[in-house]
């Protein structure tokens, strides 16, 4: 009999994982505690945008292999093997992160597990989280019951693509037995030649928040860079390029501008300071605090530049901001760089339009006082200023020539996506962040 799976939680990582398993062509349930989110993914209906995922589910819903339940003793019966994919967001207040969705879920499923369940955590928590949950199933669950940690490293965007052909899976397990299993689960994976590491627990733990941090790292470090490029009249997106040769260093997640943001690295490295500071070792990550004061220096800066741009005074002044997501192709508004900026100009007195191609209904229910315009041409109409803060493709292939109707002809890159020569040449005043002022 092939191995049955289900999927604890379908946001942006269960869901994908929930249908790129069934892809595999595994038999696979998924669950989730908000009946609506099931009800839409049940009649093949992803609840966010994702490239892809639409096709990816719609195809295994109609092949029967997937299905949807908010029933934990439904998914307890089905499946061999439980990946547990819920949030673990910041906690409000503090740094760590709020683990109630982890524990909670495990505690629902617990009694429902049958003889030999694996459960598989995918979630990013605070290492030492698998121990703990071994040691509440040992309690609660059936004979035989194990946990391994199994972390996910997929960018959105790029989420149906990451999970079928990562660069790595990571599995930390206890026994061989659920070496074997997982084995199982990912072998047309492995097959690919996709690299297999087996570690212990808090290695496989640990290994997701390393790798984020070192990833939010290297965007604060060429996002200090902007700063001494500023300094001192240098041009940051040459520097990064010049380094970026340098095979050791590489040019990948080397863009300056207005930092990182989102549901992951911003809250994965306050979370990692919060857990290392409980372990005794928090000046070890001490850095972190740094990477994100500069990441956050940044929307401050970029709100600075437009103060300046515009002569001194935000109020009753009219801007436009290109970008309310986190980055380009997703609607994922959490922690959103462009939406801080345009939040922040808004509260300093000016008048913001918004405009995003696929995250105004999310900006929208965050930030429900902002005027939002979907429509492009409208949003840019009486602009004095315009802020491009993510770099949606329809932003980079703007033609500044053909751009009318503004009051006036400012632009602030803060994803130098744009081409400054060419906008200058149109008569467009250009700033970015990091770069000389013509
Ligand atoms: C990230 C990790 O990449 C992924 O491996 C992990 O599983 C989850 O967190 P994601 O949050 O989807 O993925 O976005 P990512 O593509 O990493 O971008 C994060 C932020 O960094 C975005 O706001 C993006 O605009 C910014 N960024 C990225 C830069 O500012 N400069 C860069 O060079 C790259």
């Amino acid at each position: 009999m092939p191995l049955r799976l289900s999927v604890i939680g379908t946001g942006y990582l269960g869901a994908t994982h929930a249908a790129c398993m069934a892809e595999l062509g595994f038999e696979v349930i998924g669950l989730d505690v908000d009946p609506a989110k099931i009800e839409t993914l049940a009649a093949g209906r992803v609840p966010f945008y994702e490239p892809g995922l639409d096709e990816v589910l719609a195809r295994n819903i109609e092949a029967g292999r997937l299905s949807f339940t908010t029933s934990w003793e439904e998914v307890g019966r089905f499946a061999d093997v439980h990946f547990v994919c819920v949030g673990t967001p910041q906690t409000a207040g503090a740094q760590k992160a709020d683990m109630s969705q982890v524990f909670g879920s495990v505690d629902a499923l617990a009694p429902h597990l049958r003889e030999g369940a694996l459960v598989v955590g995918k979630s990013t928590v605070p290492v030492g989280t698998a121990a703990a949950l071994e040691g509440i199933l040992a309690k609660t669950a059936a004979d035989g019951v194990e946990i391994a940690w199994n972390p996910e490293f997929l960018r959105e965007g790029f989420a149906v693509q990451d999970t079928l052909h990562p660069d790595r899976l990571v599995v930390g397990v206890r026994s061989q037995r659920s070496e074997d299993l997982l084995r199982e689960v990912y072998a047309p994976v492995i097959a690919e030649g996709v690299p297999f590491i087996v570690t212990d627990f808090p290695t496989a733990e640990l290994v997701k928040v390393a790798a984020n941090s070192f990833l939010a790292t290297k965007i604060s470090f060429i996002n200090a860079m902007a700063e001494v490029c500023e300094a001192a009249g240098a041009d940051v997106t040459q520097l990064a390029q010049a380094i970026g040769y340098d095979p050791r260093i590489g040019n990948r997640f080397l863009a300056a501008g207005l930092g990182f943001g989102g549901g992951c690295l911003p809250k994965d490295i306050r979370a990692f300071m919060a857990r290392a500071g409980e372990l005794g070792a928090d000046e070890a990550v001490a850095f972190l605090r740094e990477v994100d004061q500069i990441n956050l220096r940044r929307r401050a800066h970029t709100v600075d530049l437009a103060r300046e741009v515009l002569g001194g005074e935000f109020l009753d002044r009219r801007i436009t901001v290109l970008g309310a997501t986190f980055k380009p192709e997703s609607d994922d508004v959490r922690d959103s760089p462009s939406l801080d900026v345009a939040v922040a100009m808004s509260n300093a007195g000016a008048t913001v339009v918004v405009h995003d191609p696929k995250g105004l209904a999310n900006a929208e229910r965050v930030y429900p006082h902002m005027t939002y315009e979907p429509d492009l041409m409208k949003a840019l109409a009486g602009a004095e200023l315009v802020v491009l803060g993510t770099e949606w493709r329809e932003y980079r292939e703007l033609d500044p020539a053909t751009l009318d109707g503004m009051a006036d002809k400012h632009v602030i890159d803060a994803r130098n996506a744009l081409d400054p020569d060419r906008w200058r040449k149109a008569g467009w005043s250009y700033r970015a962040l990091g770069r000389p002022t013509a």
